[in-house]
C-alpha cells in the first residue's frame, strides 16, 4: 500500500539498519556466527522505506531478498559491518542496530583448513568492536536504537544496554518465550526508552512491529524538533 505523502513521518529521514548475524572465519571452511534470520532488520528497512525515509541496510548474511528501493550492503564479519557503518554514517538521522554481532573473533584465521588432532581443541578469540555502542559514543543529534535478546531479566539487562550504549531506544525481547523471535516470524518487544517512558509491544509478525516502531521513531523525531 502506499501512504499519502504528508502521513509519511520519516520524509528527507537517513535511517541506517544493521541486520542478520555476522560471521567470523576460523579457516576456509569453519565460522563462528550467531542465530539470526534478519527477518526483523528487513522488516524494519522495508517500514522505515515506505515512511518514506532514505534506508541504508547493512546485512550479515541471510537468506532474504533485498527490500524494494532500499540501498542494501551485503558483508559478512562484524569488521566488515563496522567499516561499513562508520564511512556512511555522517548523515544518518536514526540509527537501529538489529544485527547479531558475534562479541567474539577467531585471533588468527588460518590459511588452510585446520585438521583434527588431539580430543580437545582451544580456539582463541577476541572481542569485536560494539557497534552500535560506537554509534552511541559519537557526539551527534541522531537517534539511536538498539535491541537486546535475553533470556533472563529481560527489562534490567535491557536497561543496563540502553545507558551503557548511550542509547535513545531499545526494543527488548525476550527469547526464552517459544515461538517467538530468532527464526519466527513472530515477535513481542518491550520498547524503552532513554527518558524513562515504557511500552510493550503485544505479540504480532515482525511486519507489524516494524511498522509500529518506524511510527514510534517518527514521533519521537517530531518531538525532538
Ligand atoms: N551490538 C553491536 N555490535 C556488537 C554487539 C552488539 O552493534 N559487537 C548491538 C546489537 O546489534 C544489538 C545490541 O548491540 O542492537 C545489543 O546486542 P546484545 O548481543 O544483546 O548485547 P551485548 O552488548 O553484545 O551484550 P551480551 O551479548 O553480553 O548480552
Ligand atoms: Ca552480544
Amino acid at each position: 500500500y502506499a501512504l499519502a505523502e504528508c502521513e509519511k513521518k520519516l520524509q528527507n529521514k537517513v535511517v541506517m539498519i544493521t541486520a542478520g548475524p555476522t560471521v567470523e572465519a576460523i579457516d576456509p571452511v569453519r565460522y563462528i556466527s550467531n542465530h539470526s534470520s534478519g527477518k526483523m532488520g528487513y522488516a524494519l528497512a522495508r517500514a522505515a522505506q515506505l515512511e518514506g525515509a532514505e534506508v541504508r541496510l547493512v546485512s550479515g548474511p541471510v537468506s532474504l531478498r533485498d527490500p524494494h528501493g532500499v540501498t542494501t550492503v551485503r558483508v559478512t564479519s562484524a569488521k566488515q559491518m563496522f567499516d561499513y557503518v562508520k564511512s556512511n554514517i555522517a548523515d544518518v538521522d536514526v540509527f537501529i542496530g538489529c544485527a547479531a554481532v558475534a562479541d567474539y573473533t577467531p585471533v588468527e584465521v588460518a590459511s588452510q583448513k585446520i585438521k583434527k588432532n588431539d580430543d580437545e581443541m582451544t580456539l582463541k578469540l577476541k572481542r569485536n568492536p560494539d557497534i552500535l555502542a560506537w554509534v552511541g559514543e559519537q557526539q551527534a543529534t541522531r537517534f539511536v536504537v538498539g535491541f537486546a535478546a535475553e533470556s533472563q531479566s529481560l527489562k534490567e539487562f535491557a536497561l543496563k544496554k540502553l545507558q551503557k550504549k548511550k542509547l535513545d531506544l531499545i526494543c527488548a525481547n525476550d527469547i526464552s518465550q517459544q515461538g517467538l523471535g530468532f527464526n519466527s516470524d513472530n515477535n513481542q518487544l518491550l520498547l524503552l526508552y532513554r527518558d524513562g517512558q515504557e511500552k510493550l509491544l503485544d505479540i504480532a509478525t515482525k511486519d507489524a512491529l516494524a511498522a509500529d516502531i518506524m511510527q514510534e521513531i517518527g514521533e519521537h523525531l517530531k518531538q525532538r524538533s
